[in-house]
């Protein structure tokens, strides 16, 4: 019997609760309300129920991966409909999963981001480009998805959107959110009676789109077979061609369109997400951008066009720990979810069979005062200061997850995100508007919404 939300009510459960306050974002009304309920807590909505855990002991717990596992939650088992056993849809013990692992693994180590940081740089020198251009306020969030979508499809399967280029988008970026909204849509009926007849509608366009998405990169993998070229060092190349260390094995090409689709749904809004969010910290702390701003001017000299060498990046120590802190209070992908290996009681007290799964909610557990102090919710870099990191205790910061299912693409997503903060940070004094109230917009994941900033060219000094 765990607490519930005052008001349930028969047959709808806990609907009215989610949606109370503002209907479109239900994990912030979920952060602000829950905590009268305790560490961990029930909703239930029709025939749908999640537990959700925002304790950070039970949370630590819950990382534990002699005991526990990820398990798919409603919202991701949807997803299987575009993603299939892509790595991050994948159940554990389908074979793709630990042959994709395996292979793709050594294409994310931090050492091999030398290979993709010419690639991360041309997409950052677009931006900068755009920048420069704009008499006007920019749009945080929407310029940092054209970076970060650049920056995945170049680095994944070479494939230019031409965010920076072309007037509108891309046929593939409309298409691509389309299944991703039926994934969505799919999830959340998934609990309803009579959702599978609700789901028929709307099933032929989210059909169409996922034939062109499927046609354009089946092609662009046909194309790249046809050319006997071994040269290109994306991670389509890798897929192609590389084999599993013990068993020779490939992924199949089924399997590697899955994983393209994967890697451009986890890899792009994700860290737009985290830019964005660090960009408003940094607009909006003046002290914590002039800190900034020093290190990235003693870092890259008084040259506002330098651009940061590979090694250059893992420097940025105080911009890195700007990017952690935002990643605390709102970390993009809010939370995930876990379930036992064998069946078992749960700091004693909550008995889980292996059928049962909750949600670790990061963003609450990221606020926990035991672990992180009476002022959780005030933005503070020093709290990723080395000592203060080796202080706490181990699984109470846990923005890409955890355990062998944790976050593959995170350096790729730091290495990205630390080399675009820096470039902002040497070459602009940014500004937002003193009335912006910090508005998060909930798709998959979390976004500043209505964000824009005043970009002025500032004078780096040695
Ligand atoms: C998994 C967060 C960037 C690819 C995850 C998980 C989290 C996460 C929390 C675990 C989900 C779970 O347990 O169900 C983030 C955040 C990012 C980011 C906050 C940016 C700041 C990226 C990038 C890529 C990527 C850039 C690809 C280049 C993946 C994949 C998985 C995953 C493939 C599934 C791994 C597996 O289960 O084997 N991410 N991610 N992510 N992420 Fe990321």
């Amino acid at each position: 019997q765990l607490p519930h939300p005052p008001g349930r009510r028969p047959v709808i459960g806990d609907l009215a609760t989610i949606f109370r306050g503002d209907t479109r974002k239900p994990v912030q009304n979920a952060l602000r309300t829950s905590g009268p309920l305790g560490p961990i807590y029930e909703i239930k909505v029709f025939r749908g129920k999640v537990v959700i855990v925002r304790d950070a002991e039970l949370a630590a717990e819950l990382c534990d991966e002699s005991r526990f596992e990820k398990k798919l939650a409603p919202g991701v088992q949807a997803l299987r409909e575009t993603a299939g056993d892509g790595l991050f849809t994948a159940y554990t013990h389908e074979p793709n999963w630990r042959l994709a692992h395996d292979l793709l693994r050594p294409a994310f180590t931090r050492e091999a981001m030398k290979g993709y940081h010419q690639t991360m740089v041309d997409a950052a020198d677009e931006l900068i480009a755009l920048w420069d251009r704009s008499d006007r306020p920019v749009p945080v969030s929407p310029n940092l998805t054209k970076l970060t979508l650049e920056t995945i499809g170049r680095t994944s399967f070479s494939k230019d959107f031409g965010s920076f280029s072309r007037d509108g988008q891309d046929p593939f970026v409309p298409a691509m959110a389309r299944c991703l909204k039926r994934g969505q849509v799919r999830g959340a009926f998934a609990a309803l009676p009579f959702g599978g007849a609700l789901l028929r509608r709307g099933r032929q366009p989210y059909l169409d789109a996922k034939a062109y998405i499927d046609a354009l990169i089946d092609d662009i993998i046909a194309e790249r077979l046809a050319s006997h070229d071994t040269s290109q060092e994306d991670l389509l190349g890798l897929m192609l061609h590389a084999a599993h260390e013990e068993t020779g094995d490939h992924l199949d090409r089924l399997n590697i369109r899955r994983q393209i689709i994967t890697f451009l749904v986890a890899g792009h809004e994700t860290t737009s997400g985290a830019l964005s969010f660090a960009m408003y910290y940094l607009a909006t702390n003046p002290q914590v951008r002039a800190k900034a701003a020093q290190e990235a001017d003693a870092i890259l000299g008084p040259d506002p066009d330098s651009v940061p060498t590979f090694e250059q990046v893992a420097k940025f120590r105080y911009i890195r720990r700007v990017l952690d802190e935002s990643l605390r209070l709102w970390p993009t992908a809010p939370g995930f979810a876990r379930g036992p290996v064998k069946d078992t009681v749960l700091a004693g007290r909550y008995p889980m069979t292996t059928d049962d799964w909750c949600i670790v909610m990061s963003l609450a557990v990221h606020r926990d005062p035991k672990v992180w102090g009476d002022d959780p919710d005030t933005f503070d870099p020093d709290r990723f200061l080395p000592a203060a990191v080796r202080a706490r205790p181990a699984h109470t910061y846990f923005p890409f997850g955890t355990g062998e299912r944790s976050c593959i693409g995170r350096q790729f997503a730091l290495h990205e995100a630390v080399l675009l903060l820096a470039r902002a940070c040497h070459r602009y004094d940014f500004a937002a508007d003193p009335a912006y109230q910090l508005d998060i917009a909930e798709r998959l994941t979390l976004m500043p919404d209505g964000f824009d900033l005043t970009m002025v060219r500032r004078t780096p000094r040695r």
